[in-house]
């Protein structure tokens, strides 16, 4: 999709469609005001008589409106002027993509960028706006034999600014949008992946691909032979029931200062979960090619800043593998050896994300990073207790923690933190090794981070457990690309920091 930003009023725009809203009850945003006028008070006409009340995501569809130079008015409902929050303004930009494809509209003016949301400023909507027309417009057809995009797709969108003033900051929101919108493009494409596709090979070679296309960053991946020279037990451990190779990806962008402490970003990449030896149930095990959407989001973020050439130093690190039973692999019981050098007792083998992560966290220590984060679709328990909206987060540094729930609320891309106590420790004590791999009954998605804190103790660390939001079920299936625009705005906090 093509984006730009014009100033202007909405009869004056000759394109395929100008799109404007109607706020509950039956109020004419100001531009519909200025359409409503220059028609003769057609609008507020059929708005009298009952043809749209303004209620959130209804529409209208208008052709030859008098006096206007478009094809077609789209009016959007806005629910209640006040009401309007960051789900709604999301809501209501996707209705409209959705509409405006629908009715074959190739090109459009959006004027909902006029819409107040609350304290925030046409940078952020035109953000918002990209993201969420871009969603709404994201179909998943490379493995489908028709890949004909529909026959008149949606190409041009115009958002409205007020004045030339706001153009340039316009212009860099567009920008910024787009490159955000690729890398949670990346990010769904990588998860709706199948696993016979997308193995850690593969992964590894999309790495190497964002290498070869950005002088600014380098890739390298490291095999089972480096690992096991490292030490990496736990992270092995996984990859041994399958065919496929392990791999530890590492991806570096510098384009901040020498001395700049990286952010690390780590991503956990198991291709496929079946739960090995403590094979998972076959209802909807398909949905297990989605645990590597922590990986996906790394690569969609560090795409994301390689883009946008962000001067800031990030590192993605993805520890990742296939979780299979086989004669080789792990059975509950087994105790393997860390890099770190503590050892785990496998009481469970499908709690496999912590042990690849744990040493992926180890092999972190090497970057001397100001803050790590992992991104892992940890376990079932976060979903239980968070549902799909927000991410758990957890980590031992409460600024890190603080300023990831800024960015998630920011970007509407939100996390929720979860009790890290010390209280829970003692579920992961083991008889035969330093710790188990499953905390038994009760909270476990913070005993999973309290395994992973026992690995992150050297810096500052928080963990996103993204099982409750990197993919939909049911009809809508499908990996949602979270959370990149999480963690990008999360990199644009730091670089205005910096700044
Ligand atoms: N990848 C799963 C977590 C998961 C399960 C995410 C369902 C989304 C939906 C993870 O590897 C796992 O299997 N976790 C176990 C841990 C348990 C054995 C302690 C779980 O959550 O059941
Ligand atoms: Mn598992
Ligand atoms: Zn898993």
């Amino acid at each position: 999709m093509e984006y730009t930003v014009k100033s202007g009023s909405p009869e004056k725009q000759r394109i395929g469609c100008v799109v404007v809203g109607v706020f509950a009850s039956r109020k004419l945003s100001p531009s519909a005001a200025l359409l409503d006028e220059a028609s003769g008070g057609y609008i507020s006409n059929l708005v009298r008589r009952g043809e749209l009340e303004g209620d959130l995501g209804q529409t209208l569809l208008l052709h030859n409106v008098e006096n206007t130079l478009c094809d077609r008015v789209l009016l959007i409902g806005c629910g209640r002027e006040k009401d309007v929050d960051t789900r709604n303004f999301r809501k209501i930009n996707s209705i409209m993509a959705t509409t405006l494809e629908a009715g074959g509209t190739t090109e459009a003016a959006s004027y909902l960028t006029e819409i107040q949301v609350k304290k925030h400023d046409i940078t952020w909507k035109i953000r918002q706006s990209i993201e969420a027309i871009d969603e709404a417009m994201y179909h998943f057809k490379l493995l489908k034999s028709d890949k004909k995009p529909p026959r008149r797709p949606l190409r041009k969108f115009i958002f409205s600014v007020s004045g030339r003033g706001q153009l340039m900051d316009g212009e860099v929101a567009v920008r910024n949008g787009m490159c955000v919108s690729s890398g949670i493009k990346l990010a769904k494409d990588l998860g709706n992946m199948p696993g016979n596709i997308c193995t850690p090979s593969y992964l590894a070679q999309q790495a190497l691909d964002l290498d070869k296309q950005n002088p600014k960053v380098t890739t390298t991946v490291l095999e089972e032979k480096d690992m096991e020279n490292l030490g990496m037990g736990a992270l092995l451990s996984v990859a041994r029931g399958s065919r496929q190779p392990a791999k530890l990806i590492t991806i570096e962008y510098r384009a901040g200062d020498k001395d700049q402490h990286p952010i690390v970003l780590v991503g956990k990449g198991v291709t496929f979960d079946s739960g090995g030896i403590s094979l998972k149930p076959g209802a909807a095990m398909d949905e297990m090619k989605f645990d590597m959407c922590g990986a996906a989001s790394v690569l969609g973020t560090l795409t994301t800043c390689a883009e946008l050439q962000l001067p800031v130093n990030v590192i993605g690190i993805i520890p990742t593998v296939e979780n299979m039973p086989d004669g080789l692999a792990s059975k509950p019981g087994d105790i393997v050896t860390s890099m770190s050098g503590q050892t785990i007792e496998i009481l469970n083998t499908d709690a496999e994300g912590r042990l690849i992560l744990c040493d992926a966290l180890s092999y972190a220590e090497k970057f001397d990073p100001d803050v790590v984060i992992d991104i892992a679709t940890l376990t079932g328990a976060c979903v239980v207790a968070l549902g799909a909206h927000p991410a758990g987060l957890l980590g031992n540094h409460k600024p890190l923690i603080n300023d990831l729930l800024n960015a998630g609320e920011i970007s509407g891309d939100r996390c929720w933190e979860l009790p890290l106590w010390d209280d829970y420790q003692e579920q992961l004590n083991s008889n035969f090794a330093d710790m188990a791999n499953i905390g038994g009954k009760g909270a476990g998605t913070i005993t999973a981070a309290c395994f992973l804190s026992r690995f992150t103790k050297k810096y500052h660390w928080a963990h996103l457990d993204i099982a409750g939001v990197a993919w939909l079920s049911g009809t809508a299936k499908g990996s949602t690309g979270r959370p990149v625009s999480l963690l990008t705005q999360y990199i644009f906090d730091r670089v205005a920091e910096m700044q």
